[in-house]
This record gives C-alpha cells, structure tokens and sequence, in this order.
C-alpha cells in the first residue's frame, strides 16, 4: 500500500501456503498466484494423495499416519524400496527414497520422533517406490483454463555425478527429449486438466503455475508432487524459451481470462 503496487506474483511455497494471496486480494491488490485453499496442493502432500485418489490422477499407491508404530508396521508389510515423505513443507529436504526397510525406519524416526522437519513432518506419507525417468511439466491456470508453460528437468542430487542427498534443485534444463509432444499431451489430460477441474469442484479453484513433478513410467505419466509455483531453478530455463511477454499471461490467469491468451515459444 505503501508504495502503491497494484500487482504482486507471489513467488515462494512458505507464503503461498501461508494465504499471502488471499489477504492481498483482501486488501485489494491483484494477485497471481494460488489462494490458501489451492496451495495446499503443495502444502499437504497427504491432501494431494487423497485428492489424486479423488479425482483419478495416476500417482504412487500410500499411506498417510500420524503414529510412528504404524508407519513403521506398514514399511515392514510393505518392505523396500519405499519413500517416506513429511506432509508439510520442509524445502525440498522431506523424502527420503528407502532402499532398504532400515533406513525408510530411520526415516521415520527422524521425522516423527526427532522432529528433523518440525509440525511438516508431524504426519507421514509413506508410498510406492515408483521406477521411470523424472520430469516437470508447468502449467498457467486461471481456475478453468489451462496454457501449457512446457517441461524441463532438474538435477536433484547435490553432488557431481548425481550422488549424495536429493535437494530443491541444482540445476535445470529445458526441453526435456522425455517430454514428446504426445507426451505432454498425455500429461495435461492425465493429470492438468483433472487437477484443475477438481480443484474447481471442490471449490477451491486453483490460479497460478501448476508445476507437476512426475515419474515417467512404462504404463505412463505418474504424479510425484505438485508445487503451487515457478521452481527455482526450473523457472530459468523456461523463460527465456518464451518469446511472447509473460506479463498478460499472469493478469489474465489472475482475471480468469486465460482462454485469450496463446504464448509463442522458442524452439
Ligand atoms: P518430492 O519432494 O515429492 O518431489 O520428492 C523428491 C524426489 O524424491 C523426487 O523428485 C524423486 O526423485 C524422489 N521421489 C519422490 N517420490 C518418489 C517415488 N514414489 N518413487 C521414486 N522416487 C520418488
Ligand atoms: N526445484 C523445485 C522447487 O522449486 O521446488
């Protein structure tokens, strides 16, 4: 108010989640981004899970505790490779890809009884161990409509070589090969469009980026998780693709005006 900004991109998870967007808009001053509501597609991975179960968007089997007894009963029935994930938001540092059942239970001990990812971990998703080639497909939405940002891939592992601890991102590239343009097509009728419209159904409609982590897998795309935004750095590599101005874009997707918009793309 003060500097009399009449439009503001929220950018990081923390806020987005937190309901920045709703109480700008409160204030009224026009925000791009999703509301509280629909910022729980990233902020609650369990949320996600039971409203991929919902609304049929392919994703790894799970379960979902708060007691770590269970958990752990539930790692031993199902064994290993398995993943362990804290619910809430922990910076890209909250799965843990089990390859044996000890360290999925170390896993769980950490977020549970050492309180590794303070109240985000409080609550566990637990889930398939999902095999394919990893990809991000991004997507503007304006609560119905959809315009496709495109894909790109990270590198997650923090050393050379791809060894070490999964983080945020150390890098990225876009196009990714894996991403054909049939693919993408798969991607938005699979697990876009569903998101968008269930997310409306629920009344919770989602505006802003859609950024769909997924496994690329035999029988096809399978969610991983969604965040609520542009990646860091993901959103550097699918930028400077762009050759139309993003600007218009994000006001219609605020406005509910995306069917108007066509963006033009590098090669
Ligand atoms: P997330 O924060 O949920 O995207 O998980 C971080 C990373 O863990 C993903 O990018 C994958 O590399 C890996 N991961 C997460 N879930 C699974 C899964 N079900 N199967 C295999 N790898 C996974
Ligand atoms: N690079 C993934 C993220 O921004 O969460």
């Amino acid at each position: 108010k003060k500097y009399g900004i009449h439009f503001v991109v929220v950018g990081p998870e923390a806020p987005l989640v937190a309901g920045l967007v709703d109480r700008l808009e409160e204030a009224g001053i026009h925000t791009f981004g999703p509301s509280q509501k629909a910022a729980a597609l990233e902020g609650s991975k369990g949320f996600t899970k039971d409203f991929c179960r919902r609304h049929g968007v392919p994703t790894a089997a799970y379960g979902r505790f708060t007691d770590a007894e269970q958990a752990k009963a539930f790692v031993r029935r199902r064994g290993a490779p398995i993943v362990v994930k804290a619910d809430g938001l922990a910076a890209g540092k909250g799965v843990t890809v089990a390859m044996t059942v000890e360290a999925a239970l170390a896993a769980i001990d950490e977020a549970m009884l050492q309180n590794r990812f303070g109240a985000a971990g409080a609550s566990l998703v637990i889930e398939e161990y999902l095999e394919g080639e990893e990809a991000s497909f991004f997507a503007l939405a304006d609560g119905t409509d959809i315009v496709s940002l495109g894909a790109a891939q990270d590198h997650k592992r923090v050393g050379d070589g791809d060894t070490g601890p999964n983080t945020g991102g150390m890098g990225a590239y876009a196009p990714p090969p894996i991403v054909t343009t049939a693919m993408a097509d798969e991607i938005l009728r699979m697990i876009i469009k569903p998101t968008i419209a269930g997310m409306k159904a629920e009344g919770a409609p989602f505006k802003g980026v859609l950024f769909a982590g997924l496994m690329i897998a035999r029988e096809g795309p399978k969610l991983i998780e969604f965040n609520t935004r542009f990646g860091d750095p993901e959103c550097q590599v699918l930028l400077p693709r762009l050759k139309s101005d993003l600007l218009p874009a994000l006001i219609a997707a605020r406005d509910g005006e995306l069917r108007n918009i066509t963006l033009r793309w590098r090669d």
